[in-house]
C-alpha cells in the first residue's frame, strides 16, 4: 500500500540525520506562495457500502483532510483558501504556536470570508500527534468534516515496522440518505452531552481494512475528532504501550489497558505488537452505549514478521520545555462549571446582563464558567510571561467536559500530592469531579480555554487566558 511505501522512504531518509534535513532548500516566505489548503464542500463514503456518499465540508474536500507531516523544528506554511459558503479559520490544535496563527475567529484573527485566503506560517517546536480543524462555528464546521491530522516527526523515529494515523469521528447521518443532519445547535445537544452522532468512522471509513503480520510492531496515532463523544476503545490481537498523550511523550511508556478512553480532541500514541496469529484478525474496537464492541480497524494477519516479540520500547524523545516548575507556590484560579440540563444553574451573566436560566436557554446558552456565559472582554486570568499558573476546575454539572487550553500544554496536579500528571492539552473532567491543572504561561498572547464538546463551547463554555507579551 502506498502508506507503507512512503513510510519506508521516510525511515530511510531519517538515516541521513538531522543535518541533511536542514540542508534541504526552504523557499523563503516572500518568494513563494505557501501551499494551498482549500476548505470546500466534498463527498465521502462515510456510511457502509450501499448507502450514498455523504456531502461534507473538508480540507481539500476530504474528511479527514490531507495528513500534514513535517519534522520537529520545521516551519509549516499553508494558505487557507475558503471555498465554503461560510467564513472559516484553521486552528492547529496542540501546537505551541505563535498567537496570531492560532486560528480563533474573533480572538486571534478575523474569520476568512468565502473566496478569501489567509496565510498560516508557524514553527513546530514539538514532535507528536496533533490535528487541525476549523475554529469558526466549530460545532458545525468540525462536525461537517473540517479537520485533519498534523504529524510532527521526532528527529529519531522509534523503531517500528510502520505507523498508522487513525482519526475517529462520530457523525450524525440521516438513516436513509446518509446525509449530515442539519440540526446544528439543537436545544437538546447544546444543553445535554453535545452533538452525539450515530456512526463512528476511522479515517472517514465505516470500517478500515488493513493487513498485518504476527509480531509486527506498529505505531498507532489515535485522534478523537468527534464533536462530543468520549470514545471507549480497545485493542484485540494487539498488545503494547501508551507512548504519548496529546502529542507529548510520556516519560515512561505505560502498558496499554484493556480499555482506552479518548475524549474529544485528545490524542494517544501507541506502540503495539501484533499478537494475533496468521489467519486471525486484530482489531481496534469501539464500545457503544450498550456496551457492544464494534471493529473500527481490522487487520487481517497474513504471515509473520518475526518469530518472537521485541523487547519493550524506550520512551519517545522528550520535547523541549516539559517542566512545570514552581507549582507549590503558584497562583491558583478556580473555574466552576455550571449549567446544562439537570444542573443547578439558576442565573448567569450573558452579554453583560444577569439572566435567568430560562432566559439563557431562549438565547441558546446553557453553561457558565464562574457565573459568566461565553467569552467576554475580560480574560479568566491575566498572567505575566513565564508565570506558573494553577487552575482548579470544578465540574458542577452532570455531564463530562473535555477542557482544552490553546497555546500551552499543562500537567494535572494530582490529588493529595505534589505529583504532576503527563503533559496534555485537553483534560476530561467527569461529572461532579474537581481536577486541577498547572502550566507555565510562557507563550504570549490571548489563548482560548474551552470545552471541546463543541456544542458546549458554543453554548457558554468558553473563556480565555491572557499571557502578557513581556
Ligand atoms: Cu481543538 Cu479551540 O480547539
Ligand atoms: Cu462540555
Amino acid at each position: 500500500m502506498s502508506r507503507n511505501t512512503s513510510m519506508t522512504i521516510h525511515r530511510r531518509g531519517l538515516l541521513l540525520g538531522a543535518a541533511a534535513a536542514f540542508a534541504m532548500p526552504m523557499p523563503s516566505r516572500s518568494e513563494t506562495a505557501p501551499r494551498a489548503l482549500v476548505a470546500r464542500p466534498g463527498k465521502a463514503q462515510l456510511a457502509p457500502e450501499g448507502y450514498p456518499e455523504t456531502e461534507i465540508w473538508g480540507f481539500e474536500g476530504q474528511a479527514p483532510g490531507p495528513l500534514l507531516r513535517a519534522r520537529q523544528g520545521a516551519r509549516l506554511q499553508r494558505r487557507l483558501m475558503n471555498e465554503l459558503p461560510v467564513p472559516t479559520s484553521v486552528h492547529w490544535h496542540g501546537i505551541r504556536i505563535d498567537n496570531a496563527m492560532d486560528g480563533v475567529a474573533g480572538l486571534t484573527q478575523a474569520s476568512v470570508a468565502p473566496g478569501e485566503t489567509f496565510d498560516y506560517v508557524f514553527d513546530l517546536p514539538d514532535a507528536g500527534t496533533y490535528w487541525y480543524h476549523a475554529h469558526t462555528n466549530s460545532y458545525e464546521q468540525v462536525a461537517r468534516g473540517l479537520y485533519g491530522a498534523l504529524i510532527v516527526e521526532e528527529p529519531e523515529a522509534p523503531d517500528v515496522d510502520r505507523e498508522e494515523t487513525l482519526i475517529l469521528d462520530d457523525w450524525r447521518l440521516d438513516h436513509e440518505t446518509a446525509q449530515i443532519s442539519g440540526d446544528f445547535g439543537a436545544w437538546h445537544d447544546l444543553s445535554h452531552a453535545g452533538r452525539m452522532g450515530n456512526i463512528i468512522t476511522t479515517n472517514g471509513s465505516f470500517i478500515l481494512q488493513r493487513a498485518a503480520r504476527t509480531n509486527e510492531r506498529l505505531r498507532l496515532r489515535l485522534i478523537n475528532a468527534a464533536s462530543a463523544r468520549v470514545l471507549t476503545l480497545s485493542l484485540a490481537g494487539l498488545e503494547g504501550w501508551v507512548m504519548a498523550l496529546d502529542g507529548m511523550p510520556l516519560a515512561r511508556p505505560i502498558a496499554a489497558q484493556d480499555t482506552l478512553l479518548l475524549a474529544p480532541a485528545q490524542r494517544m500514541d501507541l506502540i503495539v505488537d501484533v499478537t494475533a496469529a496468521e489467519g486471525e484478525t486484530a482489531h481496534l474496537a469501539y464500545m457503544d452505549d450498550d456496551g457492544k464492541w464494534w471493529s473500527q480497524v481490522a487487520w487481517d494477519i497474513t504471515g509473520s514478521a518475526a518469530s518472537k516479540p521485541r523487547p519493550a520500547p524506550g520512551a519517545l524523545p522528550p520535547n523541549p520545555r516539559q517542566a512545570v516548575p514552581g507549582v507549590a507556590g503558584a497562583r491558583t484560579v478556580t473555574l466552576v462549571m455550571e449549567g446544562g440540563a439537570m444542573g443547578r444553574l439558576q442565573a448567569a451573566t450573558y452579554g453583560g446582563k444577569r439572566l435567568a436560566f430560562r432566559e439563557l436557554a431562549e438565547r441558546g446558552q446553557f453553561w457558565a464558567f464562574n457565573g459568566t456565559v461565553g467569552r467576554t472582554d475580560a480574560p479568566l486570568v491575566k498572567a505575566a510571561l513565564g508565570d506558573t499558573l494553577r487552575i482548579r476546575i470544578v465540574n458542577d454539572t452532570v455531564f463530562p467536559h473535555a477542557m482544552h487550553l490553546h497555546g500551552m500544554h499543562f500537567r494535572e496536579v494530582m490529588k493529595d500530592s505534589d505529583s504532576l500528571g503527563p503533559l496534555r492539552d485537553t483534560l476530561l473532567v467527569q461529572r461532579g469531579e474537581t481536577r486541577e491543572i498547572a502550566f507555565v504561561a510562557d507563550n504570549p498572547g490571548d489563548w482560548l480555554f474551552h470545552c471541546h464538546m463543541l456544542a458546549h463551547a458554543a453554548a457558554g463554555m468558553t473563556t480565555w487566558i491572557k499571557v502578557a507579551r513581556s
